[in-house]
């Protein structure tokens, strides 16, 4: 039984020194009750997307065979706001609200004057960000009838979070990975199976696209590109199933904003405000959903200067073209207006599996194109050395896609220290890499390579863009 010393021993374990606390959490209470639509704020307006056939804006009833009509008109939606359904937010409820931490160790092990937040999404059962869409794209469906869900998946995080949501919701899962992921990460393979999915390694046999690509390059090391060809194919092929992307796509940026939406009210108990926001890129839904409601009060005056971090060898945003692409490498999808490497670029096999994408989200481009943003590229021996620094200090294994994050938080800090500032920085701790550890393993070995994005290849690659409909 509790008696009264114990009860004041007990509080006086949980008392912080002002000023000095870690972790900022909020109750279940608190969770966003509303998903924050940025289309609403945006200064320029994103360009539609467009019918490969027709160079005419794409309309519910080309989407409608792969989407539910809810996302669609999520899609197209300008409201500022969009209620979260109450059975999505019970499920939310198992991780959410996520935590907020202030990186004391890792400030100390860097000498920075600035200060570091990190908002920790790799508490979801899946280990990262995925689920927060996930979990809304499976309810619309199962609320319209559908009773299976295609994806492709890269690192694997989108396909065990898709695997996760449709178990909770009822749902039949297929996951195509990408060949060189579904090699290196057996493990998420079959944290997918535990959930209940079917799992096949892209390019796979079991679609015409696949099997065109295997023709002309039997050891494809797959893409992202190549996967969502497969996933699209099998959703359009059949009544039953609809195709359900993790990223890119503005409805699933939607999803993620209670990211950002909690962190708003975390720094505000911190009695705190970023200067800097940082997120990695890969479509761009974890950068979206931890930036886009900040970006909000960026649009409304405040000054943040908000930073993407992406690969060297997969360089969309600093590198890229903004030009109207295909989002998949067969050219089955609509045609999307990003900052893209062409269609049929097959990224180098870096480890941070879920960003080689060859596009980004348009809604990412359009705010990059407005100065509202800014990106940079990092080689990967630099972001995993980034990645156990942050590991040995603050004692999580990031994802390697997350540990981009840290490595431009560090080049963040390092800025502010040599302007003699002192600036508040919060990234998004997109995931943990404990299904990674294989290029840790790697890294450790002294076996990673540095691959920076080669000119001829660009120039190849972009080729294939040739003829398309130029954005106005
Ligand atoms: C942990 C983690 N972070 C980031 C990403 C990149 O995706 P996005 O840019 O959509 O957040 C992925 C993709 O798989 C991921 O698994």
């Amino acid at each position: 039984m509790l008696n009264s010393s114990h009860i004041a021993l007990y509080a006086r374990g949980v008392q912080t020194r002002a000023g000095s606390q870690t972790k900022f959490l909020l109750q279940e209470s608190e969770l966003p009750r509303r998903w924050y639509n940025i289309r609403s704020d945006m200064p320029t307006a994103p360009q539609p997307v467009l019918h490969p056939g027709t160079g005419e804006p794409v309309g519910p009833d080309d989407l409608a065979p792969l989407f539910p009509m809810e996302l669609i008109g999520q899609e197209v939606s300008e409201d500022a706001e969009i209620a979260i359904p109450d059975e999505v937010l019970e499920i939310y409820s198992l991780w959410r609200p996520t935590p907020l931490f202030r990186a004391r160790r890792l400030e100390e092990a860097i000498g920075t004057r600035s200060r570091i937040f990190y908002k920790y999404e790799g508490v979801s059962p899946p280990g990262s960000h995925k689920p927060n869409t996930a979990v809304a794209q499976a309810f619309y469906n199962k609320q319209e009838g559908r009773t299976r869900l295609s994806t492709e998946t890269g690192a694997g995080q989108w396909g065990s979070a898709l695997a996760f949501a449709c178990k909770l919701i009822g749902l039949e899962c297929k996951v195509y990975m990408v060949r060189i992921s579904y090699e290196q990460k057996p493990n998420r393979r079959s944290l997918i199976q535990a959930w209940g999915a079917e799992i096949v390694p892209s390019p796979s046999e079991e679609t015409q696209s696949g099997r065109a690509i295997l023709e002309e390059h039997p050891s494809s090391p797959g893409s992202l590109g190549i996967a969502i060809s497969e996933a699209v194919e099998d959703a359009a092929g059949r009544e039953d199933t609809a195709y359900s992307l993790g990223s890119v796509l503005n409805h699933v940026l939607l999803h993620q904003t209670v990211i950002g939406q909690e962190a708003l009210a975390q720094m505000e108990l911190a009695d705190a405000f970023p200067d800097v926001v940082i997120g990695c890129v890969g479509g761009g839904s974890n950068f979206a959903g931890l930036a886009f409601p900040f970006l909000r009060e960026k649009i409304a005056g405040r000054e943040i200067d908000v930073l993407a971090c992406e690969p060297a060898a997969c360089p969309t945003l600093t590198r890229g073209l903004f030009a109207y692409d295909f989002g998949d490498t067969s050219k089955l999808t609509p045609l999307v207006p990003m900052h893209t490497l062409g269609h049929d670029f097959v990224p180098a096999p870096i480890h941070a599996g879920g960003l080689r994408y060859h596009g980004v989200a348009p809604l990412i481009s359009q705010l990059l194109l407005d100065g509202l943003i800014r990106a940079e590229a990092y080689l990967q021996n630099d972001v995993f050395a980034s990645a156990v620094l942050f590991a040995g200090t603050e004692g999580i294994l990031p994802a390697p896609e997350a540990a981009h994050a840290i490595h431009g938080t560090l080049q963040a800090a390092k800025a502010a220290d040599e302007a003699g500032e002192e600036r508040t920085i919060l990234f998004n701790l997109s995931g943990h890499g404990h299904f990674d550890m294989g290029a840790y393993d790697s890294y450790f070995a002294g076996k990673l390579e540095d691959v920076a994005l080669d000119e001829d290849e660009m120039s190849r690659a972009l080729g294939a863009i040739e003829g398309l409909p130029t954005p106005a």
